[in-house]
């Protein structure tokens, strides 16, 4: 079978390819479609041909996958957050961990490297701590509402549509983050609906509300509510967020971010405290963290602690180690070591991060982390700490070519590498074979209902 562009065909998904795309091989040429489950057969518009392989559209499920199970949120089949909730939980850890495998062996080219079983996240809904939602001044339609006259198609405050910057489902509940977020995003939707100002429109970047972040503490069973305008209206905002603080007595800190940037990211120009602290409490372990609105914190706090404990199990410190962490965020993984080594540095090139790891550090009473700021490939030269251990964190993209030079060339007798990209992770490990034997890989889930897995590689010196 020829595949041509823009046709349209019947086909059957036989496995989970990358990306958590489903595949099939037609006459043995790979089309990999979003939303597919293996078992699937599907009506596919073909979107992109190049020579050894194909993309396609799902237009419709012809006879869905045995495998197939109903998800529990109603948007699950359009919404961008969770693509895989269809698919039973326990498959989900499968796939995740041959998607490990499989990238070792055919990216990383490194063969029996032992990968262990997903660790689960449990809970497998209600487990996101931090969740931001856009506002669009025309709201994308479900499928049942188009053909619904009676239905208004103005404002709605969601999440998008993946692929695009300007559709917004309009969701009610949202099933991974806690309950009462969804009672929150409730009011806050229908106080702006009453406001009488205009919701951002994501293509003129005209009109006032534009997101809402909603951050919880798991530990305190706190709430952090911060309302991001385009434009400065303290009496608006200060109402939405009294009458929200009258309410619920668990919000802690409601804030509002003012920003025009044009960019979807709501990141902060300006920031107004409207109510209680400007942050929230959480705890990793017995360790405390403040967390203000744009500060970095992993987003499941409880599957972020069964990825310390497998750290700190492959680091094996007994406190008499010297441990280097790169990549090291707001400091969570140094204060989690912390007590069972003689030192740990940090290094991390963004400011305000280091200054919470500071913060971080004194609020629990921890002397022996010290933070450095910069980028990794300028400040680990200038580094006189000769490590035991180093723990090495990078952002989706991995390791800085050069940065893995200069890991090997400190000959630390172990490095424990944190990933959350399969793909970078062996190709990083492959370039660090050349001085190091990597001894197992155990990947953690920490985002259920979609593909994205976190590994941790604990790798020895030969
Ligand atoms: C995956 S996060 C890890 C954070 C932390 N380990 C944690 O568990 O919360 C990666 C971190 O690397 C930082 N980063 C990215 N590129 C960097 C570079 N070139 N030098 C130093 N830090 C960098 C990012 O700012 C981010 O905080």
């Amino acid at each position: 079978m020829s595949l041509k562009k823009r046709k349209t065909y019947e086909l059957e998904i036989i496995d989970l390819a990358f990306g958590g795309k489903g595949l099939a091989k037609p006459d043995g040429f790979p089309v990999f479609i979003d939303r597919c489950v293996p078992g699937d057969l599907v009506f596919v518009k073909i979107t992109k041909k190049k020579k050894s392989w194909a993309e396609g559209k799902l237009i419709q499920i012809l006879k869905p996958s045995e495998l197939r199970q109903k998800g529990r949120c109603q948007y699950c089949k359009f919404c961008g957050g969770c693509k895989w909730q269809e698919v039973p939980y326990d498959l989900q850890l499968e796939y995740k961990k041959r998607h490990v495998t499989d990238s070792i062996e055919h990216i990383g080219r490194l063969k029996g490297i032992p990968v262990m079983d997903v660790i689960p996240s449990d809970p497998i809904f209600e487990y996101r701590n931090k969740m931001e939602f856009s506002c669009s001044a025309k709201r994308w339609l479900m499928p049942e509402e188009l053909a619904d006259e009676t239905i208004k198609k103005g404002f709605g405050i969601g999440l998008h549509v993946p692929g695009t910057f300007d559709k917004v489902i309009d969701i009610k509940q949202c099933e991974i983050m806690p309950a009462m977020g969804n009672q929150i995003l409730e009011d806050v939707r229908r106080f702006i609906t009453e406001s009488g100002l205009a919701s951002y429109d994501l293509k003129s970047h005209e009109g006032f509300w534009r997101f809402l972040m909603l951050r919880h503490s798991v530990a305190h069973d706190q709430w952090m509510v911060n309302i991001v305008t385009r434009d400065k209206n303290i009496e608006v905002v200060s109402e939405l967020g009294r009458q929200l603080a009258e309410k619920y007595s668990n919000i802690k800190s409601i804030l509002n971010n003012i920003t025009n940037s044009k960019s979807g990211v709501a990141i902060d120009k300006e920031e107004i405290l409207i109510h209680g602290e400007d942050h929230i409490t959480e705890k990793l372990g017995d360790f405390s963290f403040k967390i203000s609105a744009n500060s970095f914190f992993q987003t499941n706090t409880r599957a972020c602690q069964k990825l310390y404990a497998k750290v700190a199990e492959y680091a094996g410190l007994t406190g008499r180690e010297t441990v280097l962490d790169l990549y090291s965020g707001t400091g969570t993984i140094p204060l989690w070591l912390s007590r069972n080594a003689k030192m740990v540095y940090g290094i991390e090139i963004v400011t305000s991060a280091v200054i919470d790891a500071k913060k971080n550090a004194q609020l629990n009473g921890i002397e022996n982390c010290e933070f450095f700021e910069g980028d990794i490939k300028d400040v680990l030269p200038k580094l006189t700490h000769t490590p035991d251990v180093i723990i090495i964190d990078p952002p989706r993209v991995g390791m800085h070519k050069e940065v893995v030079s200069q890991v090997l060339n400190i000959h630390a007798e172990k490095i424990v590498y944190v990933s959350c990209n399969p793909a970078t992770l062996a190709r990083d490990l492959e370039m660090l074979a050349v001085r190091y034997e990597v001894l197992e890989i155990t990947p953690v889930d920490m985002f259920p209902h979609t593909y994205h897995i976190e590994s941790v590689a604990l790798l020895k010196r030969k």
